[in-house]
């Protein structure tokens, strides 16, 4: 039997946090061999709310970094296909058969878009941006994905996905599976300021391609138990930032129970704990480090690879389009 297939990727918005680890990437990496993965980094679904030249004109920049975070990961090129969404023609075309299966009000009621709408300042809803989960459907389906590892804001995007796929099969015939959300183990990371979450336009991102002094610099900065002014006074353990992380990426348990129990007690100074996450944060992104500094910068490379991942990823898009049509019935 053929492996079964993963469809994931991200918007090339800039490079990838620790957000974007512990909620999608860290099942990628579990999962690439048992899997045939599709990587996408979706350019065309930044322009839902930036649809600017200058905007465009940084894209280029950012579709390599995020690959250059891939294969610092650990994202192997060998077993796993990346790729650019607008080089895959197709996109447009199920994106466009697609969206006479979903209703206007059922993709208002997918959160995330007013929550983008609100983060991009824009005071009407953009028809585009209204179809998000339509384009990212048509992304899981091309390569008839069974399994998309996303963070927990894409959850309800994903559902809209499996909808359209079953409206599919049972108007036109079983072309598409019903493809399954996998949310990693930290749902939604919060970001260094406390905020709901990590994300680049919040400016409270820890990236996979800092170096160690600025995580040290940002580690030490974090908002922590604001009721704690002196290190005798004890402290909140449960919500606090610099304790959700230490249980995310500290993997000496012994230790984080320790500062958990003198945190409490009021017997540990926020430094040292802060210290110790620093420490165990720049020893998770050691090894991304050192891969990195092997493709340093080889963007012939990272074009190679996409070359052949774009025509990997057009190939089983138009087997899956000619599926569709003849599903459909259409002529043309
Ligand atoms: N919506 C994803 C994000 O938040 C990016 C994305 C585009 C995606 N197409 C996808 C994720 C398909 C999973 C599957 O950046």
């Amino acid at each position: 039997m053929a492996r079964k297939r993963i469809l994931t990727g991200d918007r090339p918005t800039g490079p990838l946090h620790l957000g974007h680890y512990v909620g999608s990437v860290q099942n990628r990496l579990a999962l690439q061999d048992e899997y045939e993965c599709f990587f996408i980094v979706a350019d065309i679904h930044t322009l839902t709310t930036r649809p600017e030249r200058p905007h465009i004109a940084e894209m280029r920049g950012n579709i390599r970094a995020i690959v250059a975070d891939y294969l610092a990961c650990g994202i192997d090129p060998e077993r796993s296909v990346m790729f650019v969404q607008s080089a895959v023609p197709e996109t447009f075309e199920l994106t466009t058969l697609l969206s006479m299966l979903v209703s206007v009000p059922r993709l208002e009621r997918v959160p995330s878009l007013k929550d983008m709408a609100n983060a991009a300042n824009l005071d009407v809803m953009p028809y585009g941006l209204l179809g998000y989960p339509v384009l990212q459907a048509a992304d899981i389906l091309l390569p008839r994905a069974h399994l998309v590892p996303v963070g927990k804001d894409n959850e309800s995007q994903v559902e809209v996905s499996r909808e359209l796929a079953r409206r599919f099969n049972n108007l036109y015939g079983e072309v598409f599976p019903e493809p399954e959300v996998l949310i990693g183990d930290v749902p939604s990371l919060v970001g260094t300021d406390g905020g709901a979450k990590m994300s680049k336009s919040l400016d409270n991102a820890i990236y996979l391609s800092d170096d160690a002094k600025t995580v040290d610099r940002k580690v030490m900065g974090m908002f922590t138990d604001p009721n704690r002014v002196r290190a005798d006074i004890p402290g909140r353990v449960e919500g606090n930032p610099v304790f959700i992380y230490h249980d995310a990426f500290n993997p000496d348990t012994a230790e984080v129970d320790d500062l958990k129990s003198r945190y409490r007690e009021g017997k540990v100074g926020d430094v040292e704990v802060k210290k110790k996450l620093a420490g165990a944060i720049n020893a998770f992104l050691d090894p991304i480090r050192a891969r990195r500094a092997e493709i340093a910068g080889d963007e012939q490379q990272i074009d190679r690879i996409l070359t052949a991942g774009n025509e990997a990823a057009r190939t089983e898009a138009a087997a899956t389009m000619s599926l569709v049509r003849s599903a459909m019935g259409i002529a043309g």
